[in-house]
């Protein structure tokens, strides 16, 4: 059988890290697609190179053609700006949204059938806006951005207990940003929820509060150390555990930012719900019950995604 043709449309930080990553976990065959003349020819040669040593099989291409994504089982969208220190994630709006109409449209002319997974911020107003520009079924294009937030407070969250990541579960919701919806009651060390673990004394509730400030701020802090751009390792691997859950049918439960329809109050919208990935996409939207501090939270956050959409609308006439 043949491999799955893997395109990622942008081959920047987070483009050429997963490229590498669908390389060793031999995902597939992968285009890297840029604007940038030479980048993704360079990183898919460098890529592809180091297969002898790592062990891997694939045929890794680049190019600024978007004839050359035809056919692609999965595209993962990272074209665009990413964030300097002091932006938001929402300051990237004009510019991105640009970029999406172009991407959507490459997308719609040459991979109709992929699974689209975007990660360019904002997210959930980009993802959305990628979805009309494409023309791809709701449920075929998604965006990355709970598994993201959910790994950085499971990664905060083992700090402060001292166990193993494997170990300990948790629930980022709500759009990917300044207002996403950690949910504390939700998440669990070895199946055991937080507000128990405080009251079992291993933890405080001050402490689990700082974690999820931590948490919302945690892309802003790799901002703030890098300096010259956002984070791409963990965004890379989020998105590739998305792709892998779509090519392999593993009905993985994943926090996405999904197409909502008939659930949490929303009648068709993109924001970040706990979800089925399997081979038909976005199988499932898990509606989770909630109590009334964290609905205020997730309509706060769903009301900041609005204002976002909004301001597509005003940009780009076409999709008013
Ligand atoms: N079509 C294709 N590629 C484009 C386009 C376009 N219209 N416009 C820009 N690009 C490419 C750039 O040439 C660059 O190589 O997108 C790539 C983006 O890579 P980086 O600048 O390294 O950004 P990265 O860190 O990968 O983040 C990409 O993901 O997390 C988000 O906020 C982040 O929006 C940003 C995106």
């Amino acid at each position: 059988m043949a491999r799955p043709k893997i395109a990622l449309i942008g081959a920047g930080q987070i483009g050429g890290t997963l490229a590498h990553l669908a390389a060793i976990k031999e995902l597939g065959d992968v285009v890297l697609f840029d604007i940038a003349e030479g980048t993704p020819q360079g990183k898919a040669l460098d890529i592809a190179q180091s297969g002898p040593s790592e062990g891997f099989d694939g045929a890794f291409k680049g190019t600024s053609d978007y004839a050359d994504i035809a056919g692609a089982d999965v595209c993962i969208v990272t074209a665009g700006v990413p964030r300097k220190p002091g932006m938001s994630r929402d300051d990237l709006l004009g510019i991105n949204l640009k970029v999406m109409k172009s991407v959507g449209e490459g997308i719609k002319a040459h991979a109709p059938n992929a699974f689209v997974i975007c990660i360019t911020n904002p997210l959930d107003a980009m993802v959305w806006a990628l979805r009309e520009f494409s023309g791809l079924p709701h449920e075929k294009v998604v965006g990355m951005a709970g598994v993201l937030d959910s790994a950085r407070f499971r990664h905060f969250l083992s700090l402060e207990f001292g166990v193993s990541m494997r170990d300990v579960t948790a629930f980022v919701l709500g759009g990917h940003g300044d207002t996403m919806v950690p949910l504390v009651r939700y998440s669990t060390v070895g199946g055991i929820p937080l507000p128990d673990l405080v009251k079992m004394g291993w933890t405080t509730q001050e402490k689990l509060d700082s974690i999820v400030q931590r948490t919302r701020d945690g892309g802003a802090e790799i901002v703030g150390l890098l300096k010259t751009g956002s984070a791409f390792y963990a965004p890379a691997t989020s998105a590739i555990e998305m792709a892998e859950s779509y090519l392999k049918d593993q009905k993985r439960v994943l926090p996405c930012a999904a197409y909502v329809q008939n659930a949490y109050g929303l009648d068709g919208m993109y924001v970040g719900v706990p979800t089925v990935i399997g081979a038909n996409g976005i199988e499932k939207v898990i509606e989770i019950d909630m109590n009334a501090e964290e609905q205020a939270m997730m309509h706060k956050s769903i009301d900041a995604v609005k204002g976002l959409v909004e301001a597509c609308k005003g940009i780009d006439n076409s999709l008013a």
